[in-house]
């Protein structure tokens, strides 16, 4: 017998009975990002391997691990995106979208990385990816939480914090990075192989290590926020500032350091108690020298990406029902091969007259008794019938199925009216 074929582990089929959170949330999200001035950008989901080494970093748990790449069929190396961000530059870069200009950018869609699956962790996942580009300032800084903050309110999301760190400048970390390595060096016994492997290469990723017997290592490490320059920690203190005046609060995490190479200055995470080990549902930072270190010219760049499989977990935990599935308000029942073909002329006319009716007809003919079945199952608050008889008296049956009210029949204004009032 042959095996039944099976989704790739990982790779997860969002069913119909989820989709109506995920799509309440994504409207939600596209409402709020358009009100703010952030205009939708669409990428490639694969990119030369190369974009993303060059801006995620070699010496990285995504480029070393986790990146799903093969030569296509002329021999060139692709990568399904692991993030958005590489992408977006490259295209920045691409169409001369960015150098003195101001972008404020933003896209949803799947991203790829080979990571062990568990709750809240996938191989194919969801991003909303937000982005602004030619700010230098921390103003901008401070409009992406806002705006997140603002998003979470809006989802009506209970339980989560605020994570901010500063990695200063590209100057200020390779100073950190020595003292970094002789810390680690004084350790090295108590580093594991992949530590070892990073120490001269690249220490920082030591500290974002998920290894528990790596904890307390770690933990005495020195922070990199005592060695940052001047100016960054004035963009952080503003950063603060702005944060404060509008009320919404932070912890300071100095071991914030983001998990991918390309940040400087701001990083931030949310965090959410409903999530267990992988409770960082957003997370992002500024990129201040990625669009040149990928050759576009000089421009400044911040951003953040919202898991969004993790964020459905979260409003599902906080009680978000009011996003739920939306049943029919009617189910029209028809009877005979007349009353099918009246029958989708008549739903075409209310249909017409009612642009916010749900509307469901009956396909796959059937008896009357199992049309009402259907009906009833369907979650419908009325059953439209046309029969013989109703067509014989030129009106419609209408059946209320969720009280024990009789069935009645009305002329098609009528029955207009009726449904005007309950699909508003
Ligand atoms: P990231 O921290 O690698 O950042 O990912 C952002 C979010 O994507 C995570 O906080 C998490 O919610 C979700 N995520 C990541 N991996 C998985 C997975 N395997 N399964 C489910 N969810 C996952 C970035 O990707 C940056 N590009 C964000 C950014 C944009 N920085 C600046 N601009």
């Amino acid at each position: 017998m042959a095996h039944t074929l099976q989704a790739i582990r990982g790779m997860n089929d969002i069913l119909p009975t989820d989709t109506p959170l995920w799509a309440g949330i994504e409207t939600i999200m596209r409402n709020l990002l358009n009100r703010y001035g952030y205009q939708e950008m669409r990428v490639p989901l694969l990119e030369s391997t190369e974009l993303f080494k060059r801006s995620i970093g070699e010496v990285t748990d995504i480029v070393e691990k986790e990146m799903y790449t093969f030569n296509d069929r002329n021999g060139d190396s692709l990568t399904l995106r692991p993030e958005a961000t590489a992408g977006f530059v490259r295209a920045g870069i691409q169409h001369g979208l960015l150098h003195n200009q101001t972008q404020r950018l933003w896209c949803m869609g799947p991203m790829f990385r080979y990571e062990k699956p568990q709750k809240g962790r996938s191989r194919q996942f969801h991003q909303l990816n937000v982005e602004a580009f030619g700010l230098t300032g921390p103003d901008i800084d401070a409009e992406m939480i806002g705006l997140t903050a603002r998003l979470w309110r809006e989802l009506g999301l209970t339980g989560v914090h605020l994570q901010l760190n500063s990695l200063g400048s590209a100057e200020s970390r390779s100073a950190y990075r020595d003292h970094l390595i002789h810390y680690f060096e004084k350790h090295y016994e108590q580093l594991d192989a992949d530590s070892r492997n990073r120490l001269y290469r690249n220490p920082l990723r030591i500290l974002d290590s998920k290894n528990p017997q790596m904890a307390e290592l770690i933990a005495a490490a020195p922070l990199l926020i005592d060695h940052i320059d001047a100016a960054s920690a004035s963009h952080f203190e503003d950063l603060r500032a702005r944060l404060d005046q509008v009320g919404i609060p932070y912890t300071l995490n100095p071991r914030l350091v983001r998990g991918l190479d390309y940040y400087n200055r701001t990083v931030f995470e949310w965090v959410g108690d409903h999530l267990g080990a992988q409770n960082t549902f957003c997370g992002g930072g500024r990129y201040d020298g990625l669009v040149a270190h990928l050759g576009g010219r000089s421009t400044p760049g911040i951003g953040f990406a919202i898991g969004l499989e993790r964020l459905v977990l979260i409003a599902a935990a906080s009680g978000l029902d009011k996003l739920s599935a939306h049943s029919p308000q009617a189910y029209l029942i028809m009877v005979g091969s007349r009353a099918e073909q009246q029958g989708m002329a008549l739903a075409e006319r209310l249909r017409d007259q009612l642009p916010r009716l749900r509307l469901t007809i009956n396909c796959g003919g059937g008896s009357l008794k199992n049309q009402f079945k259907r009906a009833d199952r369907s979650g419908a608050h009325y059953a439209l019938v046309l029969g013989d008889d109703e067509l014989a008296s030129g009106k419609i049956g209408v059946k209320p199925l969720r009280h024990t009210e009789p069935q009645h029949a009305l002329a098609e204004a009528a029955l207009v009216d009726l449904l005007r009032q309950i699909s508003t």
